[in-house]
């Protein structure tokens, strides 16, 4: 395995930490060559049963059982939808919560490699929760750069739970983000972890690699959430690899969503813009606030060569589609997750087998759900008042 840029193929070694091309300033992946994978050993659960895909020493792994989330049918959205066969990858039950847990064990085994003192990531609130808890279990110190406003505060609590030095930059995520990048550049020891990290994005690889095997084959068509874009290009590159060592025959359809006020990509790939970029993000789903995603090339290719779409949904959309996932099948989880289901409400699929991804649990926003006033009944403690709040009498 080597570290090699997307756009002209320069090559570097694992060992040096490098994350934009020298060259020509482009983004970076770990090219795995999977045909000479040979047999592939599988063993346990999880992001390490698949250690044979992963450029790290799964001897030293920090992890906390990440991985081997729920994968559940939902046939009643399915029929109210239109769909053949729905499943919902629930990565809210990840040991942090998010799917960011996948990434966060391989890049922080990674970064022990490398002998970091500090690790450092800017973030809606998800990264910051997981590279806390994983920084902090390896005993790094952990910085974590969030917007000013608009993080979620369960994601908060974690970050604050785990002991990471919190930094709230008065700018938004793209500004966080470039300044967290110019810290790491400068100061060796600070191990950047965002999805700029083509490490990290290894571990998230492995969603793609339980999916195909909870199903026997890639599914048709695969939904998620895109904000930084680091997701959609690693799932791609999971079911691409998997197919490559014969444990796969198909690859699936990558549909990226994004929120209206923040759709950067869609915009890229829909409107024919010369450049990936929106100003002012604003979106309720703030887990992909972001304007200017560091992966969107990757992105781009994900969707264009798995023959995909790019497409996105409204704040009020998302805010239905997460009501309805939790009322009809049990699931709950954050807005930005269920952007997948908002949008497969809105349009269904063309496809028999559809997966969606939800990235991160409802609890970590409970602000979100509750914008609207719930309607909690009042009654005495007697079975009189009960029934009658209940309108049984
Ligand atoms: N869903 C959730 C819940 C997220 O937290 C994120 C990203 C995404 C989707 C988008 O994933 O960036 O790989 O396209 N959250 C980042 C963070 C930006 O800082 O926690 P992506």
């Amino acid at each position: 395995m080597i570290q090699r840029c997307i756009q002209c193929d320069a090559r570097y070694p694992l060992e040096q930490v490098v994350f934009t091309c020298d060259a020509c300033g482009s983004v970076l992946e770990i090219a795995v060559d999977a045909n000479s994978l040979g047999d592939v050993q599988m063993c346990g659960r999880g992001v390490w049963r698949y250690a044979s895909f992963l450029p790290v020493d799964a001897s030293k792994r920090v992890s906390l059982s990440e991985g081997d989330t729920g994968f559940h049918p939902c046939p009643t959205l399915a029929k109210m939808y239109g769909i053949d066969r729905m499943f919902v990858k629930n990565e809210g039950e990840n040991p942090t919560c998010s799917f960011k847990d996948r990434g966060m064990t391989v890049g922080v085994t990674k970064a022990i490699e490398m002998g970091a003192k500090a690790v450092a990531c800017a973030s809606t609130g998800n990264t910051a929760a997981s590279l806390a808890a994983y920084g902090g279990r390896a005993g790094l110190n952990a910085v974590v750069l969030i917007p000013g406003g608009n993080v979620a505060m369960g994601k908060i609590a974690q970050s604050v739970a785990h002991g990471a030095q919190i930094v709230q930059v008065d700018g938004n995520f793209d500004d966080a983000m470039r300044v967290v990048r110019e810290l790491s550049a400068e100061t060796g020891d600070v191990y950047l972890l965002n999805s700029i990290n083509p490490f990290r994005l290894e571990g998230q690889k492995t969603l793609a690699f339980e999916v195909c095997e909870a199903l026997g084959d890639a599914p048709d068509a695969l939904v998620l959430p895109m904000g930084n874009a680091g997701n959609i290009s690693a799932i791609w590159k999971g079911f691409r690899e998997f197919r490559d060592a014969g444990l796969s025959t198909k690859l699936p359809r990558m549909i990226g969503v994004q929120a209206e006020g923040a759709a950067p990509i869609a915009k890229f790939v829909n409107d024919n813009l010369d450049k990936c970029y929106v100003s002012e993000p604003e979106t309720i789903a703030t887990a992909i606030r972001i304007g200017a995603p560091v992966n969107w090339a990757k992105a781009v290719a994900a969707i264009h060569d798995s023959h995909g779409l790019a497409a996105t949904v409204s704040d009020a959309e998302i805010l239905a589609a997460q009501r309805e996932l939790a009322h009809r099948e049990g699931v709950f989880v954050e807005p930005a997750s269920v952007a997948p289901i908002a949008y497969l409400k809105k349009h269904g699929v063309d496809a028999e087998t559809v997966v969606c991804v939800t990235t991160g649990h409802g609890l970590k926003d409970p602000d979100a759900i509750l914008r609207v006033e719930p309607t909690i009944l009042h009654a005495q403690p007697t079975l009189d008042s009960l029934q009658e709040a209940l309108g049984l009498r």
